[in-house]
């Protein structure tokens, strides 16, 4: 295939690289905790991220399907709210399909893709360049979830964080409230938020999807372990492990985990640990909200909601919300 050498390169900064020492200790923690986890951002290697876009694919799963057709129903309403010419900070772009699917009305002075996963993301963002070739656009590799580091080269002026597919639902709900917090600081006083919510629902709609028939999820969260073993050396062998999902609907979530499914002995330079058949790690937390108690946390961390907009079946929200101090 020939390459347009002409055609307009994204600005790409990596600020994920040489985080590896992070990443060893953190889950040399983490591992050996009496319950076991591994925090969910370490799903997203480029497997990673491609096996969430075919999560993203199945019938059983929801979410990005009802929050794209919110986003095509309301689409002139949300960019009345949103503005044109904004700076539209992308988080998590993953494939960059949601942002792009409203780029045309939401006329972004400036559009910056920001995920975890770096080679994905670039990828994605060069393929969008292409067919935006006028846009300036800017992408960031970086773990955002604990500080959002952003280049020089993002404008500072009026900038809306877009925050889809309920990721933030990924977060215990005193963490999403400090991370939408810091996201208010970011913003400015003229700043924005345009963010999607998974609304709480019966347990027939949430566990399948996130226990799908095909075993995408499965090998999504299964994946984890493969990159744990690249990242500190360890050796998972994945063979060992099975895949669970369990909804706990008093605490409003849905939490995935690798079950052991025999005894095993997981080693690592500089640690190691033995877990008995039917032992779990925990991997993900998703936890799934009401209008109100959503539009509840959105307040107590400074935002005030101008719009929601929620699909028929009353299963996602996409929320507008504003720095509180400003006027909605
Ligand atoms: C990225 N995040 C919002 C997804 C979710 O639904 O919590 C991740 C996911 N986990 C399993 N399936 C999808």
């Amino acid at each position: 295939m020939q390459t347009d050498s002409s055609a307009p390169r994204p600005r790409f900064f990596d600020h994920v690289a040489g985080t590896r020492d992070d990443a060893r200790a953190e889950l040399g923690r983490t591992l050996l905790e009496p319950r076991a986890s591994i925090p969910p951002k370490y799903f997203y290697d480029r497997l990673g991220s491609a096996l969430f876009t075919a999560i993203t694919e199945l019938p059983e799963y929801y979410p990005t399907r009802t929050e794209a057709g919110i986003l095509a129903a309301h689409r002139e309403a949300i960019a009345a709210c949103v503005g044109r010419g904004t700076t539209l900070i992308d988080l998590g772009a993953g494939d960059c399909r949601k942002a792009a699917s409203m780029l045309d009305v939401l006329a972004p002075a400036q559009y910056v893709a920001v995920d975890i996963s770096s080679a994905f993301v670039s990828q994605a963002l060069d393929a969008l360049q292409r067919q935006y070739p006028a846009l300036d656009t800017v992408g960031v590799g970086t773990d955002f979830a604990e500080a959002l580091w952003l280049p020089e080269a993002v404008r500072a002026t009026r900038r809306t964080f877009f925050y889809p597919g309920s990721s933030i639902g990924n977060f215990a709900p005193a963490d999403a409230r400090a991370f939408l917090e810091r996201l208010r600081a970011q913003a400015g006083p003229d700043g924005g938020l345009l963010i999607g919510v998974d609304l709480a629902k019966p347990a027939s709609v949430v566990v399948p999807a996130y226990d799908d028939p095909l075993g995408v999820t499965a090998a999504f969260n299964l994946n984890v372990l493969r990159h744990v073993n690249t990242l500190i050396g360890s050796d998972f062998d994945v063979a060992d492990w099975s895949h669970v999902a369990r909804l706990d609907e008093a605490a409003s979530r849905i939490e995935m985990h690798v079950e052991a499914r025999r005894a095993c002995v997981v080693r690592w330079p500089g640690g190691e640990r033995a877990f008995v058949a039917g032992e779990r790690i925990h991997t993900e937390n998703s936890y799934k909200y009401t209008p109100g108690s959503f539009g509840s946390l959105l307040a107590d961390a400074g935002w005030s909601t101008t719009q929601r907009w929620i699909d028929a079946r009353g299963w996602f929200a996409l929320v507008h919300a504003v720095p509180a101090s400003r006027p909605s």
